[in-house]
């Protein structure tokens, strides 16, 4: 089996980069980022404070998160119930941020992330996968841009959706995100050792593709 780990921070456009490349290559793509979400947004609809272990440790223990492909594309179910939408909420972006700090809930869903590599050729992307996930995995990549280009790029696919959105709150939003992710105790987002970083910001969409795809093949040939 080959595994490609793409880490890097929100926005630098991990997702949509990694999904084309899986498409070109074969491989299965897997969006760590959605099952952190999940979680979060579990706590939210559930009213449980992100503050209070507690709690966020007992809900996570009757938790039953699936990742699934219909029709290529990755869904999320949360005790059987889609929620692939819901989770692309902004507020449950930062509840992810948040909810991913604390060790019980990585380590609950360590094996998750790590069944796709036993069964299929993966890309997966994230912020530990590198580091801890996937740890012997044959390719690693550390995707990142400017915080500017990141936060424009995410205006743009907002407006595009039709959703109104303000430059600065999204910049803003990002940088915190950037510094929670960065500086947890447990399994921080840093480049994994031997691991490639890549600048896409001033890369368009099909560069950035066409570069992991060349190092991808370079490196499992
Ligand atoms: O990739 P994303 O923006 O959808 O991820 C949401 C949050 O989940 C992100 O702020 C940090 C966390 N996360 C993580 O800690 N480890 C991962 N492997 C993936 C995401």
């Amino acid at each position: 089996m080959i595994a490609v780990a793409i880490d890097g921070p929100a926005g630098a456009g991990k997702s949509t980069i990694a999904k084309k490349a899986s498409e070109q290559l074969g491989f299965i793509y897997v969006d760590t980022g959605a099952i952190y979400r999940a979680v979060a947004l579990a706590c939210i609809d559930r009213n449980i404070s992100i503050d209070d272990l507690d709690s966020v440790e007992g809900l996570i223990s009757g938790l039953d998160i699936r990742i699934i492909f219909f029709n290529g594309e990755q869904h999320i179910l949360l005790n059987d119930t889609d929620v692939s939408e819901r989770i692309r909420e902004e507020n449950v972006s930062m509840a992810a941020s948040r909810v991913s700090a604390i060790p019980q809930v990585r380590s609950f869903l360590l094996d998750l992330q790590r069944d796709f590599a036993k069964r299929d050729n993966v890309i997966m992307d994230g912020r530990d996968i590198g580091t801890v996930v996937l740890p012997n995995a044959q390719v690693k990549i550390f995707l990142t841009a400017s915080p500017e280009v990141r936060a424009r790029r995410r205006l743009l696919q907002l407006e595009e959706k039709g959703v109104k959105a303000d430059f600065d709150k999204i910049l803003f939003d990002i940088v915190q995100r950037d510094f929670n992710d960065t500086n947890r105790k447990t399994a921080p987002l840093k480049p994994a050792e031997n691991s490639i970083t890549v600048d896409t910001t001033d890369m368009t969409l099909d560069e950035a593709v066409g570069k992991i795809v060349g190092i991808i093949k370079e490196q499992t040939i």
